[in-house]
């Protein structure tokens, strides 16, 4: 994971890196550091914990360099530590890395460089990039500015694994280069001055042209001037693309935290998605997906692939495509998926989704199922992904910027997009007319609904002031509503770090329900008229046996229950996507209680860019 931060231009860089670095903390907050050039001279400062932190290390008040790079740090190789933290220096002290990814044969870099004379200060993996680039400089015999870019080059040929790398040089006090590999790199464009970024949100209020780089390339850039070249130093022609986003999206905007404001975004980014793709009356169009009638019958299997939250929107989506497609559909989790040689061929339709785009097993997947003959769709949150330049086909969500770690309106912008392809799929296969029209209809109602489940969220904090202090939950539901259990579960964990587990309600009484005793807290979901029977009677057995229910549905029921959070009636097809808030508002509202971070949960990112 890991965030990095750059600025090369004439104004002082340092509070733009920190303020970029402060965006970025979502993909890490384990230690942060900076590096700037100032009368040629390289400057270094680190400090473990977070980017407030590293405000107060002494001698930060005197980095005036007007280009410099930071980093923020979710620790893989190294433990947390001040030693461990980037910027990365090589022996010399002459060049300076910071790295966002992993080195794999890091092990036997190290080994070369040692029997080089090299030593290591660290135990990170990138400490061997700086090194290594000095080795290459040292023995180069080219001059100018090539004598670093070959350096750097000749470094990247030797690398094994991920990285998106900026890099300074006392010799070039003017320059900086970048690079990605499998780890995502943004360059900011402005008037003589570049701010360099994981990703778009951190340095949109500086700019909103960006260059995107792909795999392997290199920029190497000045005030005035960048360059795009390859890993054989053959120049590449790039062209700047802008980005709609305001730069308000990245800010709270008023609220306490990120994710209450994503959570209240909800109607906004579920309007936006459905853009103009569906409308009452006529049919759908998703341009970017084109496939023929004849394409989709020959469709027998579709796979649909993610990690965490998008994986749980993905288990909606497959009771979506199969009941209007009538294709059938597996769900699996990309880290299973990618090792487990799936049977795919070019029967098979497989669905990525990823808000960021940049998951690393979700790209693997996804290349390893076109490397057996599927095609691929793509859902994505961000323009210009990794994802996304994979993929045969990208739809983008439009939920803005998702700036909290744990995913709210991206998971419920990602069922609204998988519901619409299904859509269009079932449109062009001529299937299920009234059904598709019904949920059409219902689709477009739901920004208005979000609102109204809105109103609810005195009646959850209620209940989280009665709960917060518990350690264990369990959530359940049948068809999606245990879909929605899952998700629920899962921000439970996430942001109040209470144990929670997600059943489908008909498997309580296989052995679960053994730990059901007084005062244990049940969550449910109902939304299914030809289940609340059923559902209601599972609810029953943990209430006789002493749980507090806090219950989500849009059905009538016929029994009091303790906490009842009544939603607007919709398709249950997407229903989630009305279903999911409550949930989502419990577990901000536990968190809140327990005093806890709520946007930036220990442990977690929000961007796994590493396997
Ligand atoms: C991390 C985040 C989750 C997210 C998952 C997949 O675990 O903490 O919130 O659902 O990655 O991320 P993606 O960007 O691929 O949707």
């Amino acid at each position: 994971m890991c965030g990095i931060v750059g600025y090369i231009g004439r104004k002082e860089a340092k509070p733009i890196i920190l303020n970029g670095l402060s965006r970025l903390e979502y993909r890490g907050y384990d230690s942060a550091g900076i590096a700037t050039i100032e009368s040629g001279k390289l400057t270094t400062i680190k400090s473990l914990g977070r980017v407030s932190d590293l405000e107060k290390v002494p001698g930060m008040e005197s980095l005036k360099g007007t280009l410099g790079i930071g980093h923020t740090r979710w620790a893989t190789h190294g433990k947390p530590s001040r030693e461990n933290s980037h910027p990365h220096m090589d022996n010399s002290e002459s060049f300076a890395v910071v790295h966002n990814g992993i080195i794999e044969n890091y092990a036997d870099l190290k080994d070369f460089l040692k029997d080089n004379g090299y030593t290591f200060l660290s135990q990170t993996d990138t400490e061997v990039i700086p090194n290594l680039i000095h080795f290459h400089y040292s023995v180069s015999t080219e001059t100018g500015n090539k004598k670093f870019i070959k350096a750097v080059t000749d470094t990247c040929n030797m690398l094994k694994g991920s990285y998106a790398l900026e890099i300074l040089a006392n010799d070039y006090p003017d320059n900086m280069i970048v690079v990605r590999k499998d780890s995502p790199l943004v360059i900011g464009k402005g008037q003589d001055e570049k701010y360099i970024s994981s990703d778009i949100p951190a340095i949109l209020s500086f700019t909103k042209d960006f260059y995107l780089l792909n795999d392997n390339e290199f920029a190497f850039m000045s005030r005035e001037n960048i360059e795009f070249f390859d890993k054989n130093l053959r120049p590449i022609s790039k062209t700047a693309q802008s980005i709609t986003w305001n730069a308000g999206a990245a800010e709270k905007e008023g609220f306490e935290d990120f994710m209450l404001k994503e959570i209240h975004e909800q109607s906004k980014s579920i309007r936006e998605t459905i853009g103009s793709r569906i409308t009452e009356n006529g049919s759908s169009s998703i341009p970017d997906i084109d496939v023929s009638k004849d394409y989709l019958k020959s469709v027998n299997k579709i796979f649909i692939i993610a990690c965490g939250t998008a994986m749980h929107a993905g288990y909606v989506g497959k009771t979506i495509f199969e009941s209007l497609c009538e294709i059938p559909v597996e769900v699996e989790a990309a880290s299973e998926f990618r090792y487990r040689n799936p049977i795919i061929n070019e029967k098979t339709l497989c669905l990525f989704i990823s808000q960021s785009g940049e998951t690393a097993d979700t790209i693997a997947a996804l290349k390893l199922a076109k490397s057996c003959g599927a095609r691929t769709i793509a859902i994505s949150n961000v323009i210009g992904s990794s994802i996304s330049r994979e993929a045969d086909y990208t739809v983008y969500t439009h939920a803005g910027p998702e700036i909290a770690v744990a995913s709210t309106k991206a998971y419920t912008a990602q069922i609204a997009l998988l519901a619409i392809i299904a859509i269009h799929f079932a449109e062009i296969l001529e299937l299920n007319e009234e059904k598709v029209n019904e949920l059409k209809k219902d689709i477009l109602e739901l920004p208005n609904q979000i609102d109204e489940v809105l109103k609810t969220k005195e009646q959850i904090k209620q209940f989280a002031q009665r709960v917060y202090k518990e350690t264990d939950m369990f959530f359940i539901g049948r068809g999606v509503d245990y879909a929605v259990a899952l998700e629920g579960s899962l921000k439970l964990k996430e942001i109040s770090y209470i144990h929670s587990e997600a059943y489908p309600s008909g498997e309580l009484k296989h052995g679960p329900i053994a730990l059901i005793e007084n005062n244990v807290t049940v969550i449910s979901v109902l939304t299914n008229r030809m289940l609340v029977e059923k559902s209601v009677s599972n609810i029953q057995e943990v209430s006789t046996r002493g749980a507090k229910t806090f219950i989500v549905t849009n059905q009538e029921l016929n029994h009091s229950f303790d906490t009842v959070i009544n939603i607007p009636k919709t398709n249950v097809l997407i229903s989630p996507i009305l279903s999911v808030i409550p949930l989502q508002l419990l577990a901000y509202y536990i968190s809140k209680e327990k005093g806890l971070d709520v946007d930036k949960p220990r442990n977690l990112a929000k961007s796994v860019t590493v396997e």
